[in-house]
């Protein structure tokens, strides 16, 4: 059921210096719908609609006590951030960062000076990551980390050159950044209001979107109404709403539950909460996994890595997510609660078709663990690796996503392997008949070309646009190989990543 909430509220954050209080949207309505439409702050532009192009950018504040000032700043795509995620929180957009008496803020400055702009359609979205970047970044990153930030932001005229060159000037020129101050004493006010539950009226659209501030209100709430939908960070309920049009009449926000937030080493295990953003989630792994930098490095951008959860992606199951592959090779296991009751799941037997995954009516995933190696670095027999195949390097879906790991013994023989893969069924799975192959066989060409064969007769991957099935397949047997080249040079000795190393003149 979709039940009228008893007391009613309406959406409220900063934005323009004032709190706004909106009612009388759809409870779906995105924040770049909002901007242009009843705002008319036409500066935010609307490209794809999906979270790929940059355009929409705006960036969001929230309190924060490990932060500058008290509040953190974080770059989101607005076509894909429901207005309603806004309830608590500050809103920044292009038109907010001239200051009256100083002028233009240091990045658009720059990009005038440096001539970064042609049609200048990108041109806001791109000046808000490097609003974002600035405002956190007291000293200059490198090109590799300019280039990283500004991986979400698309520019189809001016070429990248220029916006790399304003970017380098905006740090070159005097500090100014903003004083976050009066923001936290504005947030800190507005928290005070009972948490969001937002009845949208029928003649807007309708819908209701909660967003509880415990645990215990969380699982009361999706208990109440067992077709309410969990809403994180809206990375792919977004795009249910701009591209699909699906109805989405009760939505359910984990953002405020601070349980939800954790990121923490117990019992041997990293937790990470449901809340947890890809900003912080993949940090924190590769502190234990130093071998996933690169996968994380190409997770999408990081303006969706700003809002999307590890836990939604894990959730949502889609064959060709990133992480699934990676926590299967780590033994992860979900906490799932559902009212009060809370169960743990291996992440292997969480998925029981496409999409279709063991939680029941009313249960969500309050968690991730991570068996961690303590202390760390991993020990030096154990071999991980992670690659995803795509036709562009950044922000492009996966057509193979791998991740191995073995454990071998002081004689270098496999005690336990673990091969896991995206793309390659309708879930993430894992491939026992070629880890079988592997395991008490010593970690040697011969072996690895014998896995290679079973995997072919084992993976019966699909065919779509990004690849048909027979490069799947051949695609698979050479990751593993690649794996052999990556990790043959010995017990102790650390493994070589193909990529980085120097091709011969
Ligand atoms: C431009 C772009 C690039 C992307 N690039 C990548 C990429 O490189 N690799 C990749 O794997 N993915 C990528 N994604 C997909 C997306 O970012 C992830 O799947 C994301 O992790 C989903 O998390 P979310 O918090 O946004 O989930 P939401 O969109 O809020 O929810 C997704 C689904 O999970 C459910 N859900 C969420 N949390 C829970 C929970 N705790 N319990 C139960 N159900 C829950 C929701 O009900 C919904 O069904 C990309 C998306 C975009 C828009
Ligand atoms: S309009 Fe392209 S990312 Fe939002
Ligand atoms: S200036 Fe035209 S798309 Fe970038």
């Amino acid at each position: 059921m979709n039940g009228q909430p008893a007391t009613a509220t309406p959406i409220r954050f900063l934005y323009r210096g004032q709190v706004q209080m909106v009612e009388g949207v759809a409870a779906t309505t995105t924040v770049l719908e909002w901007l242009r439409l009843s705002q008319r702050a036409l500066g935010t532009k609307e490209g794809c609609n999906e979270g790929d192009c940059g355009a929409c950018t705006v960036v969001i504040g929230s309190l924060d006590p490990a932060a500058p000032g008290g509040v953190a700043l974080r770059s989101v795509n607005a076509c894909i951030h429901l207005l309603a995620m806004l309830d608590g929180r500050l809103l920044l957009t292009v038109e907010d960062l001239a200051d009256p008496v100083e002028g233009l803020h240091p990045v658009q400055q720059a990009m005038v000076e440096c001539h970064g702009a042609q049609c200048g359609f990108c041109t806001p979205g791109f000046v808000m990551s490097l609003f974002h970047l600035y405002e956190n970044q007291p000293t200059l990153p490198d090109h590799a980390g300019l280039c990283h930030a500004l991986a979400g932001n698309l520019c189809r005229c001016t070429g990248y050159r220029p916006i790399l060159a304003a970017a380098q000037a905006a740090w070159q020129a005097p500090a100014r950044r903003r004083d976050r101050t009066p923001w936290r004493a504005a947030l800190t006010a507005l928290a005070a209001h009972p948490a969001l539950d937002y009845q949208a009226p029928a003649s807007a659209g309708g819908g209701r979107v909660q967003a509880p501030r415990s645990l215990a209100a969380l699982g009361a709430a999706l208990q109440a109404d067992p077709a309410a939908r969990v809403l994180a960070g809206a990375t792919d309920i977004g795009l249910w709403i701009t591209k699909l049009g699906r109805s989405l009449p009760h939505l359910v926000h984990l953002d405020r539950v601070a349980e939800l937030q954790v990121l923490e080493v117990r019992d041997g295990c990293l937790h990470i909460g449901a809340a947890v953003t890809h900003a912080r989630a993949w940090p924190a792994l590769q502190a234990f996994y130093p071998e996933v930098a690169d996968l994380a490095r190409r997770f999408a951008s990081p303006t969706v890595c700003h809002a999307g959860t590890l836990v939604g992606n894990v959730a949502n199951g889609s064959p060709i997510g990133d992480a699934m592959p990676l926590l299967l090779a780590l033994d992860a296991r979900l906490e799932l609660q559902c009212g009060a009751d809370v169960r743990i799941v291996p992440l292997a037997a969480f998925y029981l078709g496409y999409q279709r995954t063991v939680l029941t009516a009313g249960e969500f995933v309050r968690s991730v663990l991570v068996p961690v190696p303590v202390p760390v670095p991993v020990p030096a027999r154990s071999r991980l690796a992670c690659y995803k195949v795509s036709k562009r390097f950044d922000q492009d879906i996966t057509a193979v996503c791998a991740a191995f790991r073995l454990d071998l013994d002081a004689g270098g023989r496999i005690i336990q392997a673990r091969l896991a893969w995206g793309g390659m069924a309708a879930i993430p799975l894992r491939t026992p008949g070629a880890e079988a192959v592997l395991e008490g066989q010593d970690w040697s060409e011969a072996t690895c070309a014998r896995a290679q064969v079973a995997l072919l007769t084992e993976l019966t991957p699909m065919s779509d646009l990004r690849a048909s099935a027979a490069y799947r397949r051949e695609v698979a047997g050479n990751l593993l190989q690649r794996f052999w080249y990556e990790t043959s040079t010995g017990i102790g000795t650390p493994p070589v990543r193909l990529d980085q190393v120097e091709a011969s003149p």
